[in-house]
């Protein structure tokens, strides 16, 4: 099975014959949705929730990426909205991601090996995003950026434009509150991931005096290009 987990602006994909189905897991529930007929070996996950109420802080990501696995889930398109920290990837361009930082604080949970029945062990991230998986997304649409470093931070807060600073001194290229620890999981697990980064602002302190965001059409018009890549992708 395959699976697409959609974030901000892409709560919902539509073309996409499936169910809705409530997925119980050891973390807690997961409302996923199943596909049927042409779509039956793609799963699509709202991570905040298909009416987008749970912040990126407060999402159930073992959940998640447990009630994946229980399906039969091996490989993973996942996307998210990102702020633009350098030039790799602009407001309203659609780029992979290379590489993640986890600047999330260590307040989540964000492990599916703590101790005791589950074990301990350490994971490598040598290559955490799945280089052939990450090469199909390019090779199905040349126009694809290459997003960069990924910079994970514990939001809801927006940033700082000094934090924003710091994180371009460090090299990286897009901020988000998600990726690291959804990624990390599906990793423990064995799950092999690419990721679709969509620019909608310049990040704190980079585009101007206060950040501002691209229009729903245009989240609209990049959603329904990603989706139709990860369908072209995971061979939908
Ligand atoms: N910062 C953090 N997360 C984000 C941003 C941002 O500027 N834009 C979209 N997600």
């Amino acid at each position: 099975m395959k699976a697409i987990i959609g974030g901000t602006g892409v709560d919902r994909i539509s073309h996409f014959h499936s169910e809705s189905k409530e997925v119980s897991t050891p973390y807690g529930p997961v409302e996923l949705f199943v596909g049927s007929g042409e779509h039956s070996s793609l799963i699509f996950l709202p991570r905040h929730g298909s009416s987008h109420s749970v912040p990126p802080h407060l999402i159930n990501y073992r959940a998640n990426i447990s009630a994946l696995k229980q399906l039969g889930v091996d490989e993973l398109i996942s996307i998210y909205a990102v702020g633009s920290i350098s030039d790799a990837l602009k407001p309203g361009e659609i780029g992979t991601l290379s590489d993640f930082v986890d600047l999330s604080g260590g307040g989540r949970l964000h492990t599916f090996f703590t101790g005791e029945e589950s074990g301990v062990k350490h994971v490598g991230m040598d290559e955490a995003f799945d280089r052939v998986l990450t090469a199909s997304l390019h090779a199905e649409d040349p126009s694809l950026k290459k997003g960069g470093v990924y910079v994970c931070t514990n939001g809801p807060r927006l940033e700082t434009p000094r934090e924003i600073r710091m994180f371009a001194s460090l090299g990286f290229d897009v901020v988000g509150m998600t990726a690291a620890t959804e990624i990390a999981l599906a990793r423990e697990v064995g799950i092999r991931v690419a990721s679709l980064a969509y620019s909608i602002n310049w990040a704190a302190g980079i585009g101007g005096a206060d950040v501002e965001f691209i229009g729903d059409e245009e989240i609209g018009r990049l959603k329904d290009r990603m989706i139709s890549l990860c369908l072209k992708v995971l061979g939908e």
